[in-house]
């Protein structure tokens, strides 16, 4: 293990939809953590990846039905600290001989904790007798703590929000320290990974970069690997990574897949040979995409036949050079975690990513996926530090499939190119009223609806266009951008005059959950 990541952090995920924010702020706070799903962790596994601290995320689950997820029982005797977040919390209590029960009353949202003792894990801001700000998401209840415990904090509803138990340094919160709405939260987490668990905080990007061109030559040794662009940011990073650790002994492939948007594979080509002087293959396919996604519709059928094809193709290109081994992919955490899903386990699929779902079982090449520890933001920073140009840093994420899935229903070619044309206003627009970087994502999605429309003296009957932008930090929950009405009136009208095929143009106003950045 390398030196700056002999302080890591374990997460015990049990299905909570922000189990990644944990990881995010453990990160944040200069220590390197991982994410293992509940019911794959097993106390040896634990011991392999030496965590100085375990916390056991939130979840759906409710502790006293039976089949529900556990925490390997040996860590509360091994030592090594504990946080228990809600249903990490409950079941902390319940496995060491506490109570936990049903309740009719659900507490969620806003809430305030009151401080009835010190406790490590709040020392240097909330003080004894005040009451302080945090976000509650929780059915269960608990009525009785196991031996040894204390109660740090009530809240209305909660009469355990905090127990400790400090001379093991087991720990239980019932509120969402890691969401923003709990103010403090992010505090709270730092003193339980730097104070409690000893944690030094030294993790941080440049030495990680050192790290990850040591990992990839381990991986590689003499194999030639070829590395998939998709245009986007994160297959662009992977590639000038492995061209910083091996050289010679990588040549990229971008596929046009014929999904692109405007301008999308000049760029690319012209980043890769002329700014990088790497080896390039530039290969056009879209005639084989646009013939496999003919007749398809349903969203994950698409998803599969274009990661698939991708891989075939791939592996096609790599025939062609000499001793091919291994094929690299821009692969992300939250692409491994959100497309992973195990029976009984915690989060359900919500897409198959192409660069995991899609992949066929018996494929000739070794996976290279030197990012898959990352989050989006850590791989931008990543990107800094080898010295890729801001405009392809900064670029909004663009998914595998392409403008596939921003085509609900049928794909063909004289729909792609109307979207392309929609989209390249739109950011135009965007550009020009300089909101591009507040925006994480903004693209158009050329709608499987025909209205009726009146242009000049003429009838219409033309496609609609859905306009979607949205903030986020990470991808995993997003919420839609607030542009102002003359912003949108004046896209919309250049869109319905400019593009012949669109006569309506609507704004989509979907947050995710329960959306998806993504329409399909
Ligand atoms: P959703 O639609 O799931 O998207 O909310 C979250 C983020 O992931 C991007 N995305 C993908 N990226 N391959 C990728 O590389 C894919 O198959 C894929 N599907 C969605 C999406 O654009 C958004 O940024």
């Amino acid at each position: 293990m390398s030196s700056t990541q002999k302080d890591r952090i374990l997460i015990i995920d049990f299905g909570s939809q922000v189990t990644q924010l944990i990881a995010r702020r453990v990160r944040e706070s200069g220590v390197y953590c991982e994410i293992y799903p509940s019911n794959m962790t097993t106390y040896d596994r634990i011991q392999a990846f030496c965590p100085k601290g375990v916390i056991l995320s939130g979840g759906p689950a409710s502790v006293h039905e039976l089949s529900t997820p556990r925490a390997p029982g040996e860590i509360f005797a091994s030592g090594i600290p504990v946080l228990g977040i809600c249903y990490g919390e409950q079941l902390l209590v319940s496995q060491m001989g506490g109570r936990v029960e049903s309740s009719s009353h659900r507490e969620f949202g806003r809430a305030a904790v009151n401080i009835l003792r010190p406790c490590d894990l709040f020392d240097g801001f909330w003080k004894v007798g005040g009451s302080y700000e945090v976000w509650m998401s929780h059915g269960d209840k608990i009525i009785e703590i196991p031996e040894n415990f204390e109660v740090k904090a009530t809240s209305e509803n909660s009469p355990f929000a905090v127990i400790a138990d400090e001379s093991r340094k087991l720990y239980g919160v019932q509120f969402h320290p890691e969401v923003v709405h709990t103010p403090d939260g992010h505090r709270l987490l730092i003193n339980f990974i730097r104070t409690i668990c000893n944690c030094k905080g030294h993790w941080a990007m440049s030495s990680f970069k050192t790290e990850l061109i040591e990992k990839i030559r381990d991986q590689v040794q003499g194999g030639h690997v070829i590395c998939g662009l998709s245009g986007g940011v994160d297959s662009s990073v992977a590639a000038v990574l492995l061209n910083e650790a091996i050289g010679s002994q990588l040549t990229c492939v971008f596929v046009d897949n014929g999904l692109m948007r405007i301008n999308e594979s000049k760029d690319v080509v012209s980043l890769f040979r002329d700014h990088f002087n790497i080896p390039l293959v530039h290969r056009d396919a879209s005639e084989s995409f646009l013939a496999a996604l003919d007749q398809v519709e349903e969203p994950e059928e698409k998803r599969k036949k274009i990661g698939k094809l991708f891989i075939e193709i791939f592996e096609e290109e790599a025939l062609k050079i000499d001793n091919v081994k291994f094929l690299a992919q821009g692969t992300l955490y939250p692409d491994i975690i959100e497309s992973v899903s195990f029976k009984g386990g915690p989060s359900v699929t919500i897409k198959s990513h192409h660069n995991v779902g899609g992949l066929p079982e018996k494929m000739q090449l070794s996976l290279v996926e030197p990012l898959k520890e990352l989050f989006k933001d850590e791989v931008r920073l990543l990107g800094r530090k080898l010295g890729i140009p801001e405009t392809f840093i900064t670029r909004h994420p663009f998914p595998g499939p392409g403008l596939a899935i921003r085509i609900p229903g049928g794909v063909s070619r004289e729909k792609l190119e109307i979207l392309r044309h929609a989209d390249s206003i739109y950011l135009e627009e965007i550009d020009k009223a300089g909101l591009y970087e507040d925006i994480w994502q903004a693209f158009a999605v050329l709608l499987p609806v025909k209205a009726v429309g009146v242009m000049g003296d003429a009838r219409t009957y033309d496609f609609a266009c859905a306009l979607r932008a949205v903030t986020s930090t990470d991808g995993m929950t997003a919420d839609f951008f607030h542009f102002n009405h003359s912003f949108l009136s004046r896209t919309a009208n250049r869109i319905i005059n400019e593009v012949k095929g669109i006569n309506r143009v609507v704004y989509d106003i979907t947050s995710k959950p329960p959306g998806t950045i993504e329409w399909e």
